[in-house]
């Protein structure tokens, strides 16, 4: 009811909509329709009331509600079942909770705080109210773990292509494996949790932090030089829900693709939307670092380096740096 009513009143513009209006439209009495409108103004909408014409809605707030992100949704399964939190220690967390409790494929944790949100490498991520997302996705594919780097490389995909559709005026990059990176500067982190039992994959957590609406004075001191948001390099706000929505319908799509012809195609995307390839990077790894340049990914997901002395390594897990990137 209230997301068939802010629709409404979006659709009116500046135009006003009378109270009688929406109780037809809506088929509800003049005073449900009244009620409605109290309870849109707590969560943080602002309408002017005038006398015989009725109301307009001037303000909506920035709130991440499920009828927001509802509204852009057009997946089959994925954000199907939503979970929304004003602050949460890591979404990640919540997310694995819900699983334990038999969470069916598909469902979306989003919080608009996290006081522990954690990201690769035993890293902290970053996230003030209502200024990044912060979402983890419930998926299970049908894939055995080996090829676990595979869904790695397919969702960073899909949050690039999620991101230029819905802020076309940018182009990120990934470095390998999903990190994305607008001017060399981080924008972007996918944090993979999974669950196995022996070879056999039961699910995994896709963790994603977007930093969508932060400003400068948002970051602390050490990440001002190398993290940035949407928002500082578009310079327009971005709408969260319809960020949200569009990821979940390009992993999707990409889950599709890989399904009917393997990771092939995806390795394709991958490179053609890559900030790595043909760059010099520094890959930091369990077994020692190297440096060379990237030339590609190879059929398991890893990044093949060509060292200084010619030869080839391939990287599975590495941290990987861009030695002078902007
Ligand atoms: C990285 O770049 O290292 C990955 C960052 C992942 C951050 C997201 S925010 C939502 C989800 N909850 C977490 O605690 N982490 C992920």
């Amino acid at each position: 009811m209230n997301a068939r009513l802010i629709r409404l009143f979006e659709e009116a513009g500046t135009q006003y909509v009378s109270g009688e209006q929406i109780s037809r439209e809506l088929n509800v009495s003049r005073t449900a329709v009244w009620k409605h409108i109290q309870v849109l103004k707590e969560e943080g909408y602002i309408f002017e009331a005038a006398p015989r014409l009725g109301y307009r809605m001037v303000s909506a707030p920035d709130r991440l509600t499920q009828e927001r992100i509802e509204e852009y949704l057009a997946t089959r399964l994925l954000g199907r079942n939503i979970h929304i939190f004003d602050e949460v220690d890591s979404t990640q967390n919540v997310a694995q909770r819900l699983v334990r409790e038999g969470a069916p494929e598909g469902t979306l944790v989003v919080a608009e705080r996290q006081t522990a949100g954690r990201g690769r490498l035993g890293r902290h991520w970053h996230s003030p109210k209502g200024k990044g997302i912060y979402m983890s996705l419930v998926v299970r594919p049908d894939i055995p773990l080996h090829l676990m780097p595979h869904m790695t490389l397919l969702a960073a995909v899909a949050l690039c292509r999620a991101i230029r559709k819905t802020v076309p005026s940018v182009s990120p990059g990934i470095k390998w494996p999903n990190d994305l990176l607008l001017r060399g500067r981080k924008i972007s982190g996918i944090l993979m949790e999974s669950s196995a039992e022996n070879e056999a994959l039961q699910y995994i957590v896709a963790g994603i932090g977007i930093s969508c609406n932060l400003e400068a004075e948002d970051y602390p001191e050490e990440l001002k030089e190398k993290a940035t948001s949407l928002l500082i390099e578009s310079g327009a706000k971005v709408d969260r829900a319809e960020l949200i929505a569009s990821f979940l319908f390009q992993l999707e799509e990409m889950f599709q693709l890989y399904r009917e012809q393997g990771f092939a195609p995806i390795r394709t995307l991958w490179e053609a939307s890559s900030a790595t390839i043909g760059r010099q990077v520094r890959m930091i790894a369990h077994g020692g670092t190297y440096e060379g340049e990237a030339v590609g990914l190879d059929e398991w997901g890893g990044l093949i380096v060509r060292q200084q002395d010619g030869t080839l390594k391939t990287v599975y897990s590495a941290d990987t740096e861009l030695p002078g990137a902007r």
